[in-house]
Parts: C-alpha cells; structure tokens; sequence
C-alpha cells in the first residue's frame, strides 16, 4: 500500500502543518563538501573537548555509581549535579538563597526553549524577540504558534524606545506580551553584548507591563575582554526572570546537557512538562559531568576555551580588515566574546543570493535572514569563529573578500 499523501496532510497539527523546513538547514546541506571552508555552524573546536578525562571519569563512575548511571533519574535532574550548579552559580553571582526549587536539568538549552515555549504560549501570543535573534529559539516558539514581534538589536542591546513602543501599541490593541526573548552577552548571531543601562531598563519595563524575561545564556562566560556584566536574574529581584544555561559551548554539546534557573513555580511547571517530554535527562550524562565538575576540571577547561576563541576572533577580525573591501559600506560587530561575528553590507545587497557566490569559491556563512523574527533584512551574515582553525579563518575570510568585491564594484 502507498502512503497516504492527503491522510498524511489532514492528520498534521495546525502548528506543524504550517511549519517549514527551515531555510538555513537546507542551506548548509551545501556547505558539507570538504573543500568548502565554513563560517556556518555554531560548532565549537573539537580540541576542546575533554577525551582524556572523560576516558577516565567514565570508567571511574561507572565503577562507582554505574547502578545510578544507567537508570532512570528524577525529572528534576541528578541533586549532585544541581548542588554544584547552583553553588557555582552563587560564587559568581553573589545571590543567597537559590535551593533546588530554582533549578532544573534539561536536555541541553534546546530542550529549555521548547518547554518554555510549551509553557507560556498558546496559538496567536505575542512573543517579543530581538531582530535578528537566535534561529533554534524562533523555531521552538513558532512551533506553539506564537506571533513573533521583533526589535531592532543595537550594538549596545535593544533599541529602547522602539521596544516600549512596540509593547505601548500591542497593549493599546487589547493583546498582552507573553515573554521577550533575550541573549544578552554576546548575542546569537549578532555578537553584541547588552549595557548594564539596557538590562535594567529592560527589567523596569517589564515589570511596569508585566511579563516574563527569557534570558538565554549560551555564552556568557566566553568573555576575552572587559569586565563581566551581570545577568538579568542578577538585577531582577521580582522574579520574572528565567535564565537559561548550557555546557553546550563551555565544556561539549554531544552531552546534552543544560539548566534552568528561575522561580520556584516556573521550575515546578518546567517539572510536569518535561514529564510528558523525555521523562529525565541521561543520567549517565549527568553524573560524569558532576564529576568533572567536582574535580575543578571545568574552570580550567572555559578559560582555555577563551583563550582559543579569543585568538580566533582576533584573527577573523585582521582578515576582514586586511581582504575585506575598503570603502564599500560593510561593517561588522566586534565582540568582546562568544563564538559570531555579524557583518552587514550596504542595503542592495542580498547576502542569500551571495551565498551562492561564496559557495563557488568555497567558502559559506549563515545568511542573516534566516534570524528574524519579523521583517527580515536580508543584507548581513552570521560568521563563526570558533571552528575553522586558524589557517582556514585566513584563507576562508580571503575567498570571502573576493566574492565580496565583486559585488560590490
Ligand atoms: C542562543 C542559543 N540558545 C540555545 C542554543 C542551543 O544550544 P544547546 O541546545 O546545545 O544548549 C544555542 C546554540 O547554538 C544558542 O546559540
């Protein structure tokens, strides 16, 4: 028997019939060849993950707690790994009095946005998102049929006065805000990170209309220069912040492995949902990690990471300046951490169409349409810097400028 094409159509949900593969995967399926130097992913360099401590941890705990390793675990996550989290987390933040009610384990950060997602929006909700802002975030929430209304990100963080605009106009129509959607440091994909001005100006808004501040975290500690800012939950004392955290970059994304930080009652509804979603996240994957933490591996291992990137980025950055055309309107971020730079070229150019020309000269970014939640522009691209080695990042940025010249004389 055939499969059923119209049965199939018919029996999809509202949010997934309307859902689309997204235009950047299918993108970067032509950036696999090996000759294709790519800016594309989000990758962190395989060097730095810990092979050799992991070989031991893991041989060393399965001895000890293999029983617990390969078994179920709580919703909740595996208590060694929240304690550390949490302790960890006080030491950096100075704030007193977080218990196990405020944290959850997931599976990664993915998994977080989906929950949350789950969580907050019903068909039609309006979700505030920075323009551009994380693909993956964008994906999650309009899989639940959120209307995404975007603000233009600047190098400092959101534009204000548009926000509150925004926000002023959608409860003038009778609608509420959900939540909005943040990366504060070093922004996925724009690189920016957000003025302590901003951020509490971003609460104090909030608060005044009443909704939630998702915080995304990827990146936060991957910073080579300056001082650190505080988180959002740092500056909130009201609880409506919740903050999301991964290992993803810091320590290996194959793990899966990330937290949540927030109010006790969001946590407890972050529980039941990931119940009915995947029951626990890999124990396995929880105790090694405990245990790498516990030995003070973990520290270590991010400040060698900075050390990596930071070098990279600085490299991407001469290439620009050195094979980049001069006195062609293009302009990039210059972030003091994280894994992206965002490039933005003068308006009649579509950088999607360039794509096509840098894959002729063997080297692919991320188109920057692809990040918008509404009213895309069409005329940067996302480059990341923690993957190529540093010899790639040279000849890649090289092939670059070239297809860029040509456009642009
Ligand atoms: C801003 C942001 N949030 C979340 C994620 C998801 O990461 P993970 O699921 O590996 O924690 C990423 C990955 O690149 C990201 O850039």
């Amino acid at each position: 028997m055939s499969f059923n094409d119209e049965m199939f159509e018919k029996s999809l949900s509202v949010a997934i019939g309307s859902m689309k593969r997204s235009v950047i995967r299918e993108l970067l399926k032509l950036v696999e060849k090996p000759e294709i130097i790519s800016f594309a992913g989000g990758l962190p360099a395989p060097t730095t993950f810990p092979v050799e401590e992991l070989q031991e941890i893991v041989s060393n705990s399965l001895g000890k707690y293999g029983k617990t390793m390969l078994q179920y675990g709580s919703t909740e996550g595996d208590s060694r790994l929240r304690r550390l989290l949490l302790e960890r987390f006080a030491k950096q933040t100075n704030i007193k009095g977080l218990d196990d009610k405020n944290i959850i384990i997931v599976s990664a950060s993915q998994q977080a946005l989906d929950m949350v997602g789950k969580l907050f929006i019903d068909r039609g909700d309006i979700v505030l998102v920075e323009n551009p802002s994380y693909l993956g975030g964008l994906s999650a929430f309009n899989s639940y049929g959120a209307k995404m209304v975007g603000v233009d990100l600047e190098d400092d963080g959101i534009n204000i006065e548009q926000f509150e605009q925004k926000i002023k106009e959608i409860y003038s129509s009778g609608k509420k805000v959900k939540f909005f959607y943040t990366i504060p440091d070093f922004h996925n994909p724009a690189g920016v990170c957000y003025s302590l001005e901003k951020r509490k100006k971003i609460l104090e808004i909030a608060n005044k209309y009443q909704f939630i501040i998702l915080e995304d975290a990827p990146y936060k500690e991957l910073r080579y220069e300056n001082e650190d800012l505080p988180y959002l939950y740092q500056l909130d004392s009201s609880g409506i912040v919740v903050t999301l955290f991964t290992f993803s970059k810091i320590y290996c994304p194959g793990l899966r492995l990330g937290w949540v930080i927030g109010h006790p009652k969001i946590i407890d509804k972050l529980v039941v949902i990931k119940q009915a979603v995947d029951l626990c996240t890999a124990p396995f994957n929880q105790i090694i990690t405990a245990e790498y933490m516990e030995r003070g591996f973990l520290d270590s291992r991010i400040e060698k990471n900075k050390q990596l990137y930071s070098k990279r980025k600085n490299i991407m950055l001469d290439a620009f300046e050195k094979y980049f055309p001069k006195g062609k309107g293009i302009k990039w971020t210059k972030p003091e951490g994280g894994l992206f730079l965002w490039v933005t070229l003068p308006e009649k150019i579509n950088t999607e169409d360039l794509f096509f020309e840098a894959i002729k000269n063997n080297v692919a970014y991320v188109i920057g349409s692809a990040f918008y939640g509404d009213q895309p522009k069409f005329n940067s691209f996302r480059m990341n810097f923690s993957y190529p080695n540093e010899e790639d990042i040279i000849e890649g940025v090289k092939r670059l400028g070239k297809v860029l010249d040509n456009a642009l004389s």
